[in-house]
């Protein structure tokens, strides 16, 4: 039996912060109440200069480096972002570019701020279809270019950044949730499609600047309900307990959403990893910036069990369950 398993994690976020103190002083908002509703306290934000794709290969590079291999060693490439460079080509051919990488396949995913999982969950399947082995898995992106700077209610949370993951094929002979990507769960409702939405694009309209719109009541009541839902699910077909879980690594939205989330699974808040506080929502790159992070740190070790899982606009949520 072919399994997934994660040989490399990188991240990169941009140099420039923006503190809350310092989103103050062109909008009406405050530290106590951004960091009170959200627990967010700054984020990192891309150079003129710097593209997604150009946060996309930062991150790429550390995992690589991580993973111990060549570039030229991957054979898929699997981009999630919603603020991809251009139309087209997607972003995922650019930085298969930059990698100077002239073999195998790249494509974008979008599912927003599920996309690392969505990405993840599809790498994992072409990995058991046994046509691929070295597959680079990304999120990356750049929100401060979709936020009305005008508007407290969302420019606040959100923030740039970019995450990787390298996964690698092994052949295993046991069928057991014993190592590697144990399983993978995907969903969207479309429904819901305009509770948050970035209006805009090629079919819709022409040379306008889009922003984001956003219900945030609504976001956040959809978005602690589906994901203890799906993690139930998860956690159900996989025969793993909740309190068999070393790490759960969430989507980076807002404090209060993960609190919320893990107060309904029951499950101990000194196993979640927290990073909001110092990038806010960067989107589908969340996940694997927060993993890097708690690696580096010390908090994830190799062997620990994982579970990821994310939600977004569409709605989109979905979650992943390993063993690092
Ligand atoms: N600073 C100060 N006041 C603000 C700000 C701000 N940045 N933003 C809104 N307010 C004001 C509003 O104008 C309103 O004032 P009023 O009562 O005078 O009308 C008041 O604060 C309350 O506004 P609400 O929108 O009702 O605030 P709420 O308690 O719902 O908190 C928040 C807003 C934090 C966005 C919350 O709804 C939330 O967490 N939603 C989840 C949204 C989210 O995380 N989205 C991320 C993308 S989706 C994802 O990744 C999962």
């Amino acid at each position: 039996m072919i399994k997934s398993v994660i040989k490399g994690v990188g991240s990169y976020l941009p140099e420039k912060v923006l503190t809350n103190d310092d989103i103050s002083e062109f909008v009406d908002t405050s530290d106590e109440w951004i960091y009170g509703r959200t627990g967010i306290k700054q984020r990192h934000i891309a150079a003129d200069n710097q593209l997604t794709s150009d946060l996309a290969y930062n991150a790429s590079i550390r995992a690589i480096k991580d993973a111990n291999i060549s570039p030229s060693e991957i054979d898929l490439i699997i981009l999630a972002t919603s603020t991809p460079d251009q139309v087209f080509p997607s972003t995922a051919v650019k930085l298969q570019d930059k990698l100077k990488i002239k073999f195998g396949a790249a494509f974008d995913i979008h599912a927003v701020c599920s996309g690392f999982i969505y990405a993840l969950s599809t790498a994992d399947n072409f990995i058991k279809s046994g046509k691929y082995s070295k597959v680079l898995v990304v999120g990356s992106e750049t929100y401060s270019r979709i936020i009305d700077w005008n508007d407290r209610s969302t420019c606040v949370l959100f923030g740039d950044g970019a995450g990787a993951f390298i996964l690698e094929a092994i052949n295993s002979n046991s069928e057991d949730y014993n190592e590697g990507i144990f399983d993978s769960v995907i969903r969207s409702d479309g429904e819901y499609r305009t509770k948050l939405f970035c209006d805009g694009g090629p079919s819709m309209s022409r040379d306008q600047l889009h922003f984001i719109s956003m219900d945030g009541k609504e976001v956040y009541k959809h978005a602690v309900e589906k994901q203890t839902a799906i993690v139930e699910d998860l956690l159900k077909t996989s025969k793993i307990d909740i309190e068999d879980i070393d790490w759960f690594v969430p989507h980076q939205a807002n404090l209060r959403i993960l609190d919320a989330t893990a107060k309904k699974l029951r499950l101990d808040k000194n196993k979640i990893i927290i990073t909001v506080d110092q990038h806010a929502n960067t989107s589908s790159a969340s996940i694997p910036v927060a993993m890097d992070h708690a690696i580096q740190i010390g908090k994830i070790k190799r062997g620990d069990i994982l579970l990821l899982e994310a939600f977004g606009a569409g709605f989109t949520w979905g979650a992943v369950l390993l063993k690092y």
